[in-house]
């Protein structure tokens, strides 16, 4: 059928394929996400960056302080919210699994509970535990469909000579995995590599706050 022919000459757009203004900053390995910016009044007027990709895997949501500088050491949140079925969910701060901090999040039983690890990869293989990035796990929770953990961040702004962009986009990975971790309850636990895997991005800029609300929302929790 002659309609064929024409087809290569259209735009992506015009068979509906998703499409980003800033593609052309894209990284290859860019799996097609939603970005946007979410505030929530039940995290004190809280903005985040959030990043949805489908149903069947984590959203995350990321938040720092409006007057962090680049390169500097200053904390930051990140949310995830994970379908049921699965047994981790992590994400990569400097956007690739190896030599930037991981920080990895996984339900511990059924009521709500979660465990957050700070992790490190010089290779391909289990991350192992990074002390230079401390968690505080802000909240977690757990229901029919997802549980949720949301952690404060000291030292996932800056690593070796690298940080977060706040110039422009920072680049960001993800990967999670449909099994669960060995030993629940222990943030050292060891787990099997990802199922999937994926990477984004965007400025933060969705995610900046003023000081104020920045710090009492991380300050407040236990
Ligand atoms: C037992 C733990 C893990 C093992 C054995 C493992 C192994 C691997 C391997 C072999 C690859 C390259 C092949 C591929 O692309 O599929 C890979 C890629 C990747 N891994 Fe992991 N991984 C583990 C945990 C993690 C964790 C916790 C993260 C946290 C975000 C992560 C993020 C990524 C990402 C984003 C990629 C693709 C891009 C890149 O190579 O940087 N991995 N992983
Ligand atoms: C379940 O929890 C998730 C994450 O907190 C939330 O987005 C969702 O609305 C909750 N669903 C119900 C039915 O409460």
């Amino acid at each position: 059928m002659r309609l064929i022919n024409i087809l290569p000459l259209l735009p992506l757009s015009a068979l509906g394929a998703p499409t980003d203004s800033d593609a052309d900053q894209l990284d290859k390995r860019q799996v097609y996400g939603v970005t946007s910016k979410y505030c929530s009044t039940a995290s004190g007027g809280l903005c985040y960056l959030q990043y949805f990709v489908s149903q069947n895997s984590p959203t995350y949501r990321i938040a720092i302080p409006s007057d962090a500088t680049q390169n500097s050491a200053y904390d930051v949140v990140l949310q995830v919210i994970a379908p049921n079925a699965l047994g981790w969910a992590g994400f990569a701060w400097g956007g690739s699994m190896i030599n930037n901090p991981l920080t990895v999040v996984w339900p511990n039983g059924q009521s709500g509970q979660a465990t957050a690890s700070s992790r490190w990869a010089n290779s391909r293989t289990l991350p192992t535990v990074y002390t230079g990035a401390t968690l505080k796990t802000l909240s977690s929770s757990r229901n029919g469909t997802h549980w949720s953990v949301e952690v404060a961040c000291t030292g996932c702004s800056k690593w070796n000579n690298r940080g977060l962009n706040l110039n422009g986009p920072s680049t960001f990975s993800w990967a999670f995995s449909t099994n669960q971790v060995q030993n629940p309850g222990n943030s050292g636990s060891s787990f099997a590599v990802h199922t999937s895997s994926g990477v984004f991005s965007q400025p933060l800029d969705y995610g900046k706050n003023t000081k104020t609300v920045f710090t009492n929302y991380i300050n407040k929790k236990p």
